[in-house]
């Protein structure tokens, strides 16, 4: 097999704090299914939202030092929180293309040309204003109203999806966006699209249409043209591989990620990075 071979059946590496970016992990599934993929979810350590931008950057090398060791050919941080600070720095430690959620988001939730965008996330992401900044350079003209939403995350992992429970929190979150009259909502946090329905219902019962848009089927062209731009795309046409690596309760992350991939999973392994 050439070196370039070699390097196209190489795994994609994606990562998360936890549960969230497997959202981003079935749309690359789906959308590039000769694609293996190793996820590490450090659920040990969720949530990332809720902390320091320093902390946040120090977890995120680790993650991507633990996933380097698998032999990647690209990085794609399935995080928003940690796409929003950590950039610059996985970009200088990592050899192959890194991809972040932020412009992908950015850019489905600027499609249809909306004046007025409401953009929920974490509160780490949302105080990093990069979605501001990211949405106002594809669109001058529009205005980013943002709430941060940090149930969610709690809500996502406990599998706790729909219900009065989850219901009450998004009234709360999604009340001052409705009152501005968004037109669409970004779900800027990669967990946020698991609890899509009540996310829903909840704006129906503000009075407010707002479409709501997540990043996952954004990022999964985006790592297709990256792929295609580093001629690193492979064609095989071989169903890929799906490793996943946790760094804490591998059992219930096997039962939740069986359900949310809808595919079999082999199996789950914990690992101390
Ligand atoms: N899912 C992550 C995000 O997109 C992080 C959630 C968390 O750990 O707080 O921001």
């Amino acid at each position: 097999m050439s070196p370039l071979e070699h390097k196209k059946n190489l795994p994609i590496g994606v990562f998360d704090s936890g549960l969230g970016g497997l959202t981003v992990v079935h749309a690359i599934r789906k959308a590039l299914p000769s694609e293996s993929v190793v996820y590490l979810g450090d659920n040990a350590r969720v949530p990332y939202g809720t902390r320091s931008a320093q902390t946040v950057v120090r977890y995120a090398e680790s993650c991507a030092a633990f996933l380097q060791t698998m032999g990647l050919k690209m990085l794609v941080v399935a995080c928003n929180t940690v796409s929003s600070v950590a950039m610059p720095a996985l970009r200088e430690q990592m050899s192959g293309p890194v991809l972040g959620v932020i412009e992908a988001g950015a850019a489905a939730v600027t499609a249809g040309r909306p004046s007025r965008i409401g953009v929920i996330g974490t509160a780490g992401t949302i105080r990093s204003n990069a979605y501001i900044r990211e949405i106002n350079r594809l669109a001058p003209e529009c205005l980013v109203h943002q709430e941060s939403a940090p149930l969610f995350v709690p809500l996502a992992e406990e599998g706790w999806l729909e219900g009065e429970v989850p219901l009450l929190a998004a009234k709360r979150y999604l009340e001052p966006l409705a009152e501005k009259k968004i037109e669409v909502l970004l779900l800027g946090c990669t967990h946020y699209p698991l609890l899509t329905p009540s996310i829903e219902r909840a704006l129906i019962e503000l009075g407010c249409d707002a479409a709501v848009v997540d990043s996952a089927s954004a990022m999964a062209a985006s790592v297709r043209n990256v792929l295609r731009g580093h001629d690193l795309e492979n064609d095989k046409g071989k169903k890929g591989i799906l490793d996943l690596y946790v760094t804490d309760m591998p059992g219930s992350f096997h039962a939740a990620a069986s359900r949310f991939l809808n595919e079999e999973i082999k199996g789950v392994t914990c690992v101390d990075i």
